[in-house]
């Protein structure tokens, strides 16, 4: 099967596509709706979303335009970094539910452990807050998985400790060069998918000679080494791009890094 077709199962046993579609930083309106329709287009089947990326709504107008059956697409949104309160958390579901209008959503997480202007802030107590609004929804139904993003050891274990339902994903940045390596294996013990966001090193990694002479080997281009590599580390990739030669190129990872490649990688 084509990689762009496979899927990780969650912790709770629900399927996801092992390579996701990144829109972050990608304009609402006919931007995000032009790259999710081209996206879909090219068989990509998981679209990756925010709140606080203001372009959810562009993104469930591509997917209701683009007729695949909803059951068919997995979509990720995420509670906005400074809401760390039970009531606030539950609003913040709806305004997003609204906003994609696509009945359901996927997978809903908290998208950073304190607000992105007081990074490093001790919100633990609000964390298991906007965890329990999260956990409400999810027993629901009306979301099939929930987790987290940007969370270190220490503040999954606070979730661990303090909340019901095992968080099904951490979303982290991670790429070739960065090394994650602790949380990575603490999620792992717990069952925890990895999700990379910014797989390319948000287009820096694409002039690395390492990465190129790897590339070259392999007769593929910088891209597709640092989105076979994240699979091969067993993570789920979120690749992004607004052009439709790119977007397709993404999907082609149907090979295989040796190991010595890898460990070359790694370092
Ligand atoms: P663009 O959207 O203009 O195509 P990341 O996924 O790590 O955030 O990286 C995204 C950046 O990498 C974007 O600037 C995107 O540019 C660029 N990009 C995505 N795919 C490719 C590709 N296959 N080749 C070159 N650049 C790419």
């Amino acid at each position: 099967m084509k990689m762009i077709n496979e899927k990780y199962t969650l912790n709770n046993g629900v399927s996801i596509p092992k390579i996701g579609f990144g829109t972050w930083q990608i304009k609402p309106g006919d931007d995000t709706f032009n790259a999710v329709s081209l996206a879909l287009k090219a068989g990509y089947r998981h679209i990756d979303t925010a709140a606080g990326y203001q372009n959810e709504e562009s993104v469930g107008k591509a997917i209701k335009a683009s007729k695949v059956p909803r059951d068919q697409i997995f979509v990720t949104s995420k509670l906005e970094s400074h809401i760390k309160t039970y009531e606030e958390a539950l609003d913040a579901f709806e305004k997003s539910m609204q906003a994609l209008d696509l009945g359901y959503i996927d997978l809903f997480i908290i998208h950073a452990p304190w607000p992105w202007n007081e990074m490093g802030k001790d919100c633990r107590e609000g964390n298991v807050l906007a965890y329990k609004a999260l956990e409400k929804v999810y027993k629901e139904g009306r979301v099939k998985a929930i987790g987290v993003s940007n969370f270190s050891k220490d503040d999954v274990e606070n979730i661990l400790k303090n909340c019901d339902v095992v968080p099904a994903v951490n979303q982290i940045g991670y790429f070739i060069g960065l090394d994650q390596s602790e949380i990575i294996s603490y999620c792992r013990e717990h069952d925890i998918l990895i999700e990379a966001y910014s797989p390319l090193g948000i287009g820096y990694l694409l002039s690395n000679e390492t990465i190129q002479s790897v590339a070259k080997r392999y007769h593929v281009s910088p891209a597709q080494i640092c989105i076979r590599y994240l699979l091969q580390k067993e993570t789920l990739p979120l690749p992004k791009s607004v052009h439709e030669d790119r977007i397709i190129q993404n999907t082609h990872v149907d090979f295989e890094i040796s190991l010595d490649d890898m460990s070359l990688l790694d370092t």
